[in-house]
This record gives structure tokens, sequence and C-alpha cells, in this order.
């Protein structure tokens, strides 16, 4: 089976989330299940100045008023095509937005483009490539299954997933011809969304199938408190929704096999992650000490990620003697309020902004605990990262963290089977509440080194989510099932 996965991001070419890491691990998984799979991204600078040889192979002619062409090439193992089209990609910036922050004001038609593309693909435009299935990832590449939808010729199988609700994507509705949208497609059985365009929900009206990326982010979306005003078509559609779990690549996180420590450890040597705790202590200038844990975030400085309630939980925190190690980078108030902590508790509140791979792993090496206190999340890495490297998860009960993280409470532990903390919900009263359980937990060494080592033992790995895309790819390459 032959598939071809659209993403705006891939580790580790070009990352501002998980969205990267998934689209550039699953492939790799999916080789062990029969699925080749090629990754169209984007010719941003940052890609192309990556790809040494990249050979051009399909001329794509004048693409929203610029050529444009496809490369191949490959690169950490993953079977590229990027979409060179230097009006739309070639800018200093991110992926979305400029260097002042603002969104590129043509994104719609930069993603729209990335879109196209696909779908010229899924009709058979680059000899010796027939993709049964288009598995498009995310709002920026929402208009894939409307193009295979809406377009004359072939028609693969499409897959949507959806990794965080929160970013839609729309533009308005005058640009539809310009979008190359035939006039129905505007209605509220296709791309129209409140009176505009909307990837996000032409993705998930007319995919074959939609999936998000944990089973219980796949039941909040459903309803009103969760579905971020898509509620309703999610409840329509949810004969064709699945949530599958992410997993992590555990090539590039492996304790035992990690550059960015200083020490490897195993389970059977988790004393040896004392030299990273060192080391990540001298790099953030917090002090020696092990009468309480050590706490770790390597998260987006956002709403979504519960980074108040761990300004507000502050004091609690340090009240237990314990530190913490901050990763990030995001909202400049939340940046702010880390800033003022750290100078406040100098050696106690260690912070770095910014983004940082090494720093990253060092943090997940290091820390005792990882703080994950999302108010929605629809899967998470972080807190499969921690498992892996034997740092204690405390984590908000919804999305992929519940369904990734079992609380250790009495009952689990007396059956021995906790991998770190869970609370109810993002706020200051309900991370204090856990901050006071693993405070206690960390007076019972046995104990907490058996949740550790449960947490380590657990298989975070893409092997068991391979198999649930490749059961859905064959359920919707054609020829196979009809439409849900
Ligand atoms: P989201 O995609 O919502 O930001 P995830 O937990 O799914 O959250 O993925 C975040 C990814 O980005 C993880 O691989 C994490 O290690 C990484 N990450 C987040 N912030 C930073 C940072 N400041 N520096 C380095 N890596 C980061
Ligand atoms: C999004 C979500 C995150 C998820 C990631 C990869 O960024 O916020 O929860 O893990 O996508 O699927």
């Amino acid at each position: 089976l032959s598939v071809l996965s659209v993403a705006s991001e891939l580790f580790p070419l070009i990352k501002t989330g998980g969205l990267a890491d998934v689209a550039g691990a699953l492939p790799g998984a999916l080789a062990a299940q029969g699925i080749a799979t090629r990754s169209l991204i984007p010719g941003y600078p940052r890609v192309l100045r990556a790809l040494e040889a990249a050979e051009p192979v399909l001329d794509l002619g004048p693409l929203f008023g610029g050529p444009a062409r496809l490369l191949a090439a490959t690169a950490a193992g993953l079977d590229l095509l990027v979409l060179d089209a230097p009006h739309l990609f070639d800018r200093d910036g991110g992926p979305y937005a400029g260097l002042d922050g603002q969104d590129w004001p043509d994104n719609p038609q930069r993603f729209a483009a990335l879109a196209q593309v696909a779908a010229r693909l899924g009709q058979g435009a680059l000899p010796g490539f027939l993709p049964d299935v288009i598995h498009a990832h995310d709002w920026q590449a929402g208009l894939v299954p409307a193009y295979v939808h809406y377009w004359e010729g072939r028609k693969p199988g499409t897959i949507f997933t959806v990794h965080n609700l929160a970013f839609q994507g729309q533009c308005d509705a005058s640009l539809l011809a310009e979008l190359s949208l035939p006039p129905q497609a505007y209605s509220i059985h296709g791309v129209e969304y409140y009176g505009a365009i909307g990837f996000l929900k032409a993705g998930l009206k007319l995919a074959d199938r939609i999936t998000t990326v944990s089973p219980t982010y796949a039941a909040e979306i459903r309803t009103r408190e969760g579905g971020m005003g898509l509620d309703g078509l999610l409840r329509d559609r949810a004969g064709a929704l699945s949530g599958i779990l992410n997993g992590i690549d555990t090539d590039v996180w492996d304790p035992a096999n990690d550059p960015a420590l200083p020490a490897p450890y195993t389970a059977e040597t988790l004393h040896a992650r004392e030299a990273s705790r060192r080391a990540l202590r001298a790099r953030l200038g917090l002090h020696e000490g092990r009468e309480a844990p050590l706490l770790g975030i390597v998260s987006r400085l956002s709403w979504q990620k519960g980074m108040d309630a761990v300004l507000e939980a502050l004091p609690a925190l340090l009240g237990h003697g314990m530190q913490l190690a901050v990763l990030g980078a995001g909202d400049r108030g939340l940046e702010e309020g880390f800033e003022r902590a750290a100078a406040a508790h100098q050696g106690r509140v260690g912070l770095h902004l910014g983004y940082n791979e090494g720093l990253a792993h060092l943090i997940q090496g290091g820390c005792d605990a990882l703080l994950v206190p999302s108010r929605f999340e629809p899967c998470g890495l972080t807190q499969l990262c921690a498992l892996r490297y034997g740092a204690l998860p405390v984590v908000a009960r919804v999305g992929g963290l519940a369904d990734t993280v079992i609380d250790a409470n009495e009952m689990a532990l007396a059956a021995g089977v906790g991998t770190g903390i869970q609370f109810s919900h993002a706020s200051r009263d309900a991370l204090e509440a856990a901050l006071a359980r693993l405070a206690a937990l960390w007076q019972d060494r046995p104990a907490w080194e058996k949740v550790q080592r449960n947490g380590m033992a657990t298989d975070v790995s893409w092997a068991r989510p391979a198999r649930h895309y490749a059961a859905l790819y064959r359920a919707v390459a054609p020829g196979r099932v009809p439409r849900v």
C-alpha cells in the first residue's frame, strides 16, 4: 500500500510542535507494516537548506502567482516530496508567521497550494507514483479532502488527522474561485464555515475517515465544551472518527543512547540519572540537594498548556522544597511571569526561554517529575518522553494525558501499575493537591522507583499506533469499504 502524507511540519527538518514529531516518525513505523509513505512538505528555506541532493521531478507550472516545482529527496529515512514555490515559502520567519509574529497574510493561498499539489499527486501527476491513500494533517492540509472530493479524476482514499481543534484556518469566502474550489463547495456540506471558508472544517467534513490523536480527545471534541464550534459536525461524523494515540520516536528518545545526556541509563541503572540531574542544575543555575523532587517543564507557554496555573501554584511547589526547571517559549505574558519567578527564586526556579532540542532531552533525563497541566491536550508527547526517561509525569486528566498516564493512586500502587500522577484539571487547587501527592510519594522511595520503572516499561513507541493507521489505510484505499 502506498500513502502520501501531507503536513506543514516534519521533524527533523522543520518543527514548531508535536505535529512535526508525528509526521516525522509515523512513516518509519508504517514501513514495518508494509506501507510505503512519501511525505509532502513545503519548501521552506530551512527545509531546502537541509536537503543536499534534492532532485526536481515535476514542473507544477504557475501556482498562485509564481512558478512551482516538486523536488524529491531523502532525509532522516524519509521519502520526501518538497513543494518548491519560492514566492510562497522562501521567506525569513516561521512556517506560519513572519519574524514579527504576525501570520503570513497569504497563508490560505500557501496551504491551498500544498493541498492542491497533494490532490494532483493523488490523480497520478507524478509518473510512477500512485498513492492509494492521502493522509492529511491539520488545517494546513485541510483542503486535501476537498480537492479530492470536488475535482474530477482519480480519487485516492483520504484520512484527515486533527492534532489540535484550536487551530482552524479560515479565510474569506470571496477566495473560493481563487482557491480552485467550485461554487457548490461553498455549502454547509462542503468548505463553508460560519460564512467563511474553513480549512479544518473542510478536512473534517470531506475526508473518508477522521482521526485525532487520542481516544479521550476523540470523545471530548464531540461535546459542546470541547468541540470549539465543530462538535455538531463531529457528532454527525462519529462513525468515521477514531482516536489513535501518538507514539514517540524511541531512537530519538532513548536514555540508554542519548548524546544530550552526560551519562546513559536504563531502568536497571536509575542511579545514573544523577549525572543528568547535576548537568541540568548546572545548566539552569539550580542549587544541589535531594530532599525534594526537581520538577521539569518542556512546553509551549500558552493557555492550552495551563502554564498560568503553574505560576499560581509556585509558592506551594517551593513550599515543598521542590525546584522547577522550565524550557519553553510562547505568550509574552507567561514568558514574563516565568522570568519574574526565576529572578525572585534564584537557584530554585531555572528558566530557558526559547526552543532547544538538547535541553529538552536533558530536562527529561535530569528532572524527577515532568509537569503537564494542560487545559486540553489532544495527545501530548512530552509525557510520553517522560515515561521513557524515568521522569514521573504529573498531568491534568484531559485528552491524551488521561489515556497515557496511569495515576499512581493507592490501589494502583497496591496493584503495582501506576506510572505517574493525574489531577482533575488545570487549576491552582488541583495542581497543588497533585504536588502534595507527589511530595508524599517522594518520601516512599521504593514506591517512587516502582512508578519510575513502570513508566520506563511502558510501550510508547509507534509500533501499536502504526498498526491502527495501517488498518485504517487499508479500509479506505480505493476498492475497499465505502465511505462512512
Ligand atoms: P504541542 O504540539 O501541543 O506543542 P506536544 O507535547 O505534542 O505539544 O509536542 C511538543 C513537542 O515539542 C515535543 O517534542 C517537545 O519536546 C517539543 N518542545 C516543546 N517546547 C520545546 C522547547 N521550548 N524546546 C524544545 N522542544 C520543545
Ligand atoms: C498538537 C497537540 C498535541 C499533540 C500534537 C501531535 O500540537 O497540541 O497534544 O501531541 O499535536 O499530535
